[in-house]
């Protein structure tokens, strides 16, 4: 089968939704029917797997799976042989130390003879290991936050998200460990068909995440404020500049990156912008 490629992807869980909408603007069609453990797409050679996010390493490793989308945190745990293709910068969280709200915390030897509840052992090893605390660790695989609730742990270190699974449990987080997102991981042994079929996946991916970092932006200036107002948006190239039918206007059109754009907003204004539109962009090429 060196026609097809086969991803895994987690069946259900923080990971689930964003990689199913990713896969989905890259324009490849498949039938998620959700409990089902395998699908394929009706217009790109390839082939999903739902696996437990944490089962997906090994999985890739062992060319059960070509390809495989899964969290950052789940590989610096297990370290499984496989390579690291793309960072896809959504699904972001933390792996954080986290304990019982009402306890005073001030830093990491709070841990010192503490018993800490987690499912990355490895990295909170190596972790306590840097802070010079000596705390005893248990492994558990599911269900971590209920641990102190119920007498088995003083602590645990879980991935954090919004923060509301340590609310509703009555924990606060106290110290950030690791910061993970989702990345796309390959088998170090792709055959050359299967390679190109996962370069066209990563060409399409860049095309939908950087489309997501920028808005597009038109607005309306005097002529002579054109010149500041280009120097504030360093878009993708140079802007387009039109001239306005009003006397001595033009309309200037460029590209932003969304994160710069509150900041660029004023400036803009002060030099004279007016009837500013930001648009989303559904797909761009570099
Ligand atoms: C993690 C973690 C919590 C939740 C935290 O689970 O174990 O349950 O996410 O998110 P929140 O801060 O938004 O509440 P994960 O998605 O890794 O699933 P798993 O534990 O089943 O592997
Ligand atoms: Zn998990």
């Amino acid at each position: 089968m060196d026609n097809v490629i086969r991803l895994a992807l987690q069946k259900s869980g923080r990971l689930s939704d964003d990689s199913r909408k990713l896969i989905k603007e890259c324009g490849i069609k498949f039938n998620n029917g959700m409990g089902k453990l395998k699908s394929s797409a009706t217009n790109f050679p390839i082939e999903f797997l739902f696996l437990r996010d944490d089962d997906i390493p090994g999985y890739v490793a062992d060319g059960v799976a070509d390809i495989g989308i899964v969290g950052e945190n789940v590989l610096l745990e297990a370290k499984p042989d496989v390579e690291l293709s793309k960072r896809l910068g959504f699904s972001k969280c933390r792996l954080s130390l986290a304990i019982p709200k009402e306890k005073e915390y001030s830093d990491a030897s709070y841990f010192e003879g503490k018993r800490v509840a987690t499912s990355y052992p490895e990295i909170l090893k190596d972790y306590f290991k840097s802070k010079g605390v000596n705390a005893s660790i248990h492994e558990i695989s599911g269900s971590v936050e209920i641990a102190p609730g119920i007498g088995l742990a003083d602590g645990v270190c879980d991935i954090v998200s919004s923060g509301s699974t340590l609310f509703t449990n009555g924990l606060k987080e106290v110290e950030e460990v690791i910061k993970s997102e989702a990345v796309m991981i390959a088998n170090k042994g792709l055959s050359a068909e299967k390679r190109k079929l996962l370069e066209q996946i990563l060409f399409r991916i860049d095309t939908v995440l950087s489309a997501r970092n920028y808005k597009y932006i038109l607005l309306n200036a005097p002529n002579e404020s054109i010149e500041e107002i280009k120097a504030y948006l360093p878009g993708v190239n140079s802007p387009t500049v039109m001239p306005l039918a009003k006397e001595g206007w033009s309309s200037l059109h460029s590209v932003i990156q969304e994160d710069r754009f509150w900041e660029v907003i004023e400036k803009i204004k002060a030099a004279g912008a007016e009837g500013v539109l930001v648009l989303p962009i559904e797909k761009m090429i570099q």
